[in-house]
């Protein structure tokens, strides 16, 4: 089966959108009900600081554990029963991964929408059922005589994971979740371009314009102009149709990441990549921009 045909058939079910509607906005109300501390725990998981998603940091440490284990685990049915612990620790640490991985995916799948959402709730189904999987050939482990139906759980986890991180390569690699949607940057103007004659940006107020071929977001705040990126990092939303905050900040209409006008900064996620900005000067009555030098 292509893959193609492979991820329409995974995506078709009907209570995958039921399940969406039910479970992502409650999440968000849970990260809402926290405040100010549930904000930064979010913007925490989404790898806001870490100016890249934290998830794909985080899975490795799972599918890395349970690589070794498996590989450990088939060395002791060969004879070698001295690296069964090894095994075991390894079972263990991946557990501890899955739990990183989980919370970080869950908080990220909040801003998908559409087959991205369908996709990442199968994906996350996947996870769980890998992860029950290696708990309880962890706890067989422990008990005497059971290590043969521990390995055999252990290794059904282990093809059910490495499907799971398929359909999270797709995500990202098709799907384009978690990548900085403003990577093409480098297509903006070189030398200084008239976007929008001055009189036509009012005072607080927000503008699309093109720079050749490149979509630019204009603000005017406390008298000075700002460019960035039209596009928003995180998943492409038209910053232009978002909020200009009084804090000389933009708010993405599509998922709410604020960024920085003066600097890009990514000031709340889901989006960890900043927006470029662009030098911005006043010749003859046009605002002209190009990319930063
Ligand atoms: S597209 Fe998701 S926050 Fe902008």
């Amino acid at each position: 089966m292509k893959s193609d045909t492979l991820i329409e058939a995974i995506t078709q079910p009907n209570w995958l959108d039921a399940a969406g509607d039910a479970l992502q906005p409650a999440v968000l109300q849970a990260y809402k009900a926290g405040g100010e501390p549930g904000k930064q725990l979010k913007n925490f998981l989404h790898g806001t600081w870490l100016g890249h998603p934290l998830h794909p940091v985080l899975t490795d440490v799972p599918i890395g554990a349970w690589t070794v284990a498996a590989v450990l685990d088939g060395l002791t049915l060969t004879g070698q029963r001295q690296l069964a612990p090894g095994a075991d620790a390894a079972v263990a640490v991946g557990l501890v991964g899955a739990l990183g991985a989980a919370v970080t995916g869950l908080t990220d799948w909040t801003g998908t929408t559409k087959k991205k959402r369908r996709l990442g709730l199968v994906h996350a189904l996947l996870n769980i059922s890998a992860t029950a999987l290696y708990a309880t050939s962890f706890a067989l482990r422990r008990q005497q005589g059971s290590r043969g139906a521990a390995i055999g759980l252990s290794m059904a986890g282990y093809g059910i994971s490495s499907f799971s991180a398929y359909l999270g390569g797709h995500l990202v690699f098709s799907q384009q979740v978690g990548v900085d949607h403003t990577a093409t940057s480098v297509q903006y103007p070189q030398d200084f371009v008239a976007v929008l004659p001055d009189a036509e940006l009012a005072e607080n107020t927000m503008r699309r314009v093109q720079a050749g071929q490149v979509p630019v977001l204009l603000a005017r705040k406390n008298g000075e102009i700002f460019a960035l990126a039209h596009t928003c990092s995180h998943l492409g939303g038209p910053l232009s149709e978002g909020e200009l905050l009084p804090d000389g900040s933009v708010r993405c209409p599509w998922h709410g990441s604020v960024f920085s006008l003066a600097d890009g900064r990514v000031l709340a996620g889901p989006a960890t990549e900043p927006q470029p900005t662009l030098e911005v000067r006043v010749t003859a009555g046009q605002i002209e921009v190009r990319r930063q030098s």
